[in-house]
């Protein structure tokens, strides 16, 4: 399945979860998303972040870097126990809201080595959305080529779903109402900037902050989208948690929101 009517959705860890908090799902919020992204009428891909299902025991036990010790693997049953709990409630808002959900985890659809993909292989998303179904794949713990055991986070699956599907529209949800000037959650006077090119990435502050995420900073974030902008219609990060936001994109609406443009 590819084309010009897919949409494929990213719901962030930070909006469908508390991230500071272990394994505590928002479930309004998941729910309010779905229900918004249902009105939707073409096919629909989406992906989820793990949030605090996943990223403060990675952290912990330094999952990103690879295997060191035995027991670490432990906390890799554990992290891909706890992100499974999260993609089954996700599934559950998506089927409650009249989208028909099923699960694909990373490893079903890739391979990694050093972090990365290696092989794409898209045979369940296409047999999965050819029976109209909505695949929802998640960040994950996943099998690794050379560190026996890596993160692929939503976004990595985000951008090979892009490659694969071409989507009409793919959207970023956060906690954010897209990209700022400066910080506006430590209370800099920041103005959101509509659109961001490549030569604007490249000229945005490198300092990655300081968070409890084993997937990257914003600027890893936005190069991922610029990436993912060349095999889309339209490439825009928003605010998931302020109702309605979600519905008026996938309506083709004007709302607050940062576009990412390719080139
Ligand atoms: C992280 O995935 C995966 C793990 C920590 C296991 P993401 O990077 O996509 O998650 P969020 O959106 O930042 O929470």
């Amino acid at each position: 399945m590819s084309g010009r009517d897919v949409a494929l959705i990213k719901l962030g860890g930070s909006v469908i979860t508390d991230k500071a908090t272990l394994r505590v799902f928002r479930k309004d919020a998941c729910r309010r998303l779905a229900h918004e992204l249902s009105v939707w009428r073409g096919p629909l891909a989406i992906a989820h972040g793990a949030g605090s299902f996943g990223h403060i025991l990675a952290k912990e036990h330094r999952l990103h870097e690879g295997f060191k010790e035995e027991t670490q693997l432990k906390q890799i049953a554990l992290v891909q126990r706890d992100v499974r709990e999260l993609n089954v409630r996700v599934l559950e808002a998506l089927i409650d809201s009249g989208v028909s959900a099923v699960s694909v985890p990373p490893a079903a659809a890739a391979s990694f080595d050093r972090g990365k993909v290696v092989d794409f292989d898209p045979t369940l998303i296409d047999k999965t959305m050819a029976l109209g179904l909505a695949p929802v794949t998640f960040g994950d713990v996943v099998p690794d080529v050379s560190m026996r055991f890596s993160i692929c986070s939503g976004d990595l699956m985000m951008y090979e779903l892009a490659r694969h599907l071409k989507p009409r529209k793919v959207i970023f949800c956060a906690d954010v109402d897209g990209v700022f000037t400066g910080d506006p959650k430590k209370g800099d006077d920041a103005s959101l900037i509509p659109a961001l090119d490549r030569e604007a990435i490249a000229g945005m502050k490198r300092d990655a902050p300081v968070s409890a995420d084993v997937t990257g900073s914003i600027h890893g974030k936005l190069e991922m989208m610029l990436a993912i902008a060349g095999h889309c219609e339209k490439c825009i990060i928003l605010n998931g948690n302020v109702p309605g936001r979600l519905e008026s994109a996938m309506r083709g609406e004007d709302i607050p929101s940062t576009t990412v443009l390719p080139g």
